[in-house]
């Protein structure tokens, strides 16, 4: 049964990275993850970060710097994996799950908080 306490729409694309957290060890797939994943941050990123704006949320600085980082990394990663799939899919791997430990269950979990509390989910 669905829990009723969530921000859906943020849940939902969160589970985006588990779903290519899978697809990672199927070989080949570097290029393919990399440009889901880019798509996926851009759309994501960019309504969590319109949503922070709108409310005025006090960490609304540092979780875009978050952000930021992210995008950096993955532009970085991005850069060779056609001609290295077996050693960019295990940066994604590694990179997918810092991401998870670092921003999903802690700032991102801090921003839920706040948007259940403001009713403006
Ligand atoms: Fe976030
Ligand atoms: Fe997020």
């Amino acid at each position: 049964m669905e829990k009723t306490s969530d921000v859906i729409w943020q849940d939902t694309q969160h589970q985006v990275l588990f779903e290519l957290l899978d697809q990672v060890a199927e070989e080949g797939s570097a290029v393919e993850i990399l440009g889901r994943l880019k798509y996926y941050a851009e759309n994501h990123f960019a309504l969590e970060e319109e949503y922070m704006l709108q409310l005025d949320y006090p960490g609304r600085d540092a979780h875009v710097r978050a952000h930021d980082r992210f995008r950096e990394e993955l532009a970085e990663i991005s850069m060779d994996a056609s001609t290295h799939d077996a050693v960019a899919r295990q940066i994604i791997s590694t990179f997918l799950r810092e991401w998870l430990t670092r921003h999903i269950f802690t700032i991102d979990k801090e921003l839920e908080a706040f948007l259940l509390a403001s009713d403006a989910h």
